[in-house]
């Protein structure tokens, strides 16, 4: 079904064609002046260069053949050639039951493609940190929005899970523990009773890395653990294995409660399986150099502002390089799947890296033209004083941590009435305190992480959005208690009920540039903007005492609507509705 905002400018265009006027397409706009009219058409502007005309004149011309449409109950011209129209209350019932029938009707934009995204990617052994997050908020929210606009979607953690830093933890643990079965010559890849948590790799890796970085034998010895880890090793293989799956169980646990989900739980070590068929490919085209005992590839163009230095591919120490990673995960993904796209949702401080890789990619003709790499890069959440997000005593901030002192904030302040899953609500609530703070700015935007603010009942918060979804929940069941049926809008009797169906008519627009600018902010913000529209309906009108039936009805179907969008625009950011609050 054809959304009617899309019809009527077709209706228009055609149209247009009795007074000779010839034009691609329509494009009306909510109106700048809500006095004014409903949506505005600017076309007459446009249109005074080609047909030599003043764009007053054409603007009347353009209103004498449309101003009888039914869709309109009223029109006017206003300096110097806007047409203000305001539509009428059967055009805004008609299509708010559409939406009702069918919410999806306001989504799907017909666009079909096969997107590949690559988001999350945690670190193996190290703390998920609240750098992690945004990733995972940003690229889930972007993969839930793909496929409401109608794409296909493939998404994948990108586990980094490969690397000398491997060799590392495993040395240090061959240096406790030297009589694990793993270091024995005769093991033979048995289960081995070794208890190792998430707690042990978050103190194991830095005092591994720091201890590899002052001396140069040890770092010699985990550099030689790493080598055989890669030629699979079976003893380290067991463990290296074994700490993935520490770590993964962790990851998972975290990314459960953030609402995030993966196609794919690959990791680097998986595209290092392709490493070798991608290096032959590229010797084959013959654009590896070498550079001071390195091997690189040239990306650099003409037309560049800032210079962009040369790919490097292997070091000079012998290591393959995070370059080099990445091509072999994009030689996978495009030899695996058809993909019209590839998205990346990393942080943007990572922008030069991808600039390489992409550039390296097409070069080398391993990546068709027409495949397009997009890199989504996302700005910092700081912390409340604007400087990198840190602990009382100056380390990283565990992303569980936060989650945590989020969810205690959220106990404490907002449900004194609530006695039965406590934890549990506050929990639902504190996610979406930090989801809609984190995806409200503009993606490549800094933020500071400020939980008062995310966490009130009276801002544009999550907490405020929810405590409102909660409340049309809870009226919509107490009609349904009273045996009130409510499937559809028979009439618009005040003008707040106006307001949110013109709100919900631009919808689509919203949801279209959401998707082309990559962003979830101005999903975010239109959340807001309907349910205060909403919210001020419901402080005017008693709903549930209404003794006129179709107003009441009406009035319930209407919050039945903004209930049901609001969860499905909730639910593309990844941010549930409790039962109670
Ligand atoms: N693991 C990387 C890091 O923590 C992020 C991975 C981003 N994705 C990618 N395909 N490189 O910096």
């Amino acid at each position: 079904m054809n959304h009617k905002i899309n019809v009527l400018e077709s209706k228009i265009k055609e149209a247009l064609k009795e007074i000779d006027i010839n034009i691609e397409s329509v494009n009306l706009t909510p109106s700048n002046r809500p006095d004014l009219g409903d949506y505005q058409y600017n076309g007459a502007m446009a249109l005074a260069k080609t047909l030599h005309d003043n764009p007053m004149n054409i603007a009347s011309k353009i209103v004498s053949v449309i101003k009888d449409f039914t869709e309109f109950k009223e029109i006017s011209i206003a300096n110097p050639g806007f047409i203000n129209i305001t539509l009428s209350d059967e055009f805004l019932i008609d299509f708010a039951n559409n939406s009702l029938k069918d919410i999806t009707y306001n989504y799907n934009l017909g666009i079909n493609k096969t997107i590949f995204l690559d988001y999350g990617g945690p670190n193996v052994a190290k703390v998920l940190h609240v750098g992690h997050l945004r990733s995972a908020n940003i690229g889930q929210a972007l993969n839930n929005l793909c496929k409401a606009v109608g794409c296909q979607t493939i998404s994948d953690i990108h586990l980094g899970d490969w690397g000398r830093p491997m060799g590392m933890v495993i040395l240090e643990i061959k240096t406790r523990y030297p009589d694990l079965a793993y270091f024995q010559e005769d093991y033979n890849g048995e289960p081995v009773d070794f208890n190792l948590t998430n707690d042990d790799l978050l103190e194991l890796y830095p005092t591994a890395t720091t201890k590899a970085k002052e001396n140069e034998s040890i770092m010699e010895e985990a550099r030689k653990i790493n080598l055989e880890l890669q030629k699979k090793h079976k003893g380290y293989y067991a463990l290296w294995k074994k700490i993935v799956e520490v770590s993964l169980t962790e990851v998972k646990r975290i990314y459960k409660d953030l609402n995030v989900d993966f196609d794919l739980w690959e990791g680097e070590s998986d595209n290092f399986l392709y490493m070798n068929e991608l290096f032959d490919y590229l010797y084959s085209k013959n654009i590896i150099k070498k550079s001071d005992g390195a091997e690189v590839i040239e990306v650099k163009e003409d037309t560049d502002k800032k210079e962009i230095p040369p790919l490097i591919l292997v070091k000079s120490n012998g290591a393959v390089s995070y370059e080099a990673t990445d091509l072999a995960a994009i030689w996978e993904r495009t030899h695996k799947y058809k993909l019209d796209e590839m998205w990346y949702i990393v942080d943007k401080r990572q922008e030069l890296h991808f600039t390489q890789v992409f550039r390296a990619s097409y070069k080398s003709k391993m990546v068709e033209e027409n495949t397009k790499l997009i890199f989504n890069g996302f700005g910092t959440m700081n912390g409340p004083d604007g400087k990198p997000f840190k602990t009382r005593d100056g380390g990283v901030m565990p992303l569980s941590d936060l989650l945590d002192n989020v969810t205690d904030e959220c106990e404490k302040r907002i449900m004194e009435s609530i006695t039965e899953n406590r934890k549990e609500i506050a929990r639902t609530i504190a996610i979406a305190a930090i989801k809609y703070a984190d995806l409200l700015p503009f993606r490549a935007t800094d933020y500071n992480f400020d939980i008062e603010k995310f966490t009130d009942l009276n801002g544009k918060t999550g907490t405020y959005l929810l405590y409102s979804c909660v409340r049309m929940n809870s009226l919509l069941k107490k009609a349904k208690e009273n045996k009130v049926n409510f499937d559809h809008i028979q009439t618009l009797t005040t003008d707040n009920e106006r307001k949110i169906l013109i709100t919900m008519l631009d919808l689509k627009r919203i949801v279209k540039r959401s998707f082309e600018n990559y962003s979830l902010n101005e999903i975010c913000e239109y959340l807001y903007k309907i349910t205060n529209l909403y919210n001020n309906f419901y402080a005017e009108n008693k709903v549930l005492t209404e003794e006129n039936e179709q107003k009441k009805t009406s009035w319930l179907a209407l919050t039945k609507l903004i209930f049901d969008n609001n969860k499905y625009l909730l639910n593309i950011l990844g941010i549930n509705i409790p039962e109670k609050m």
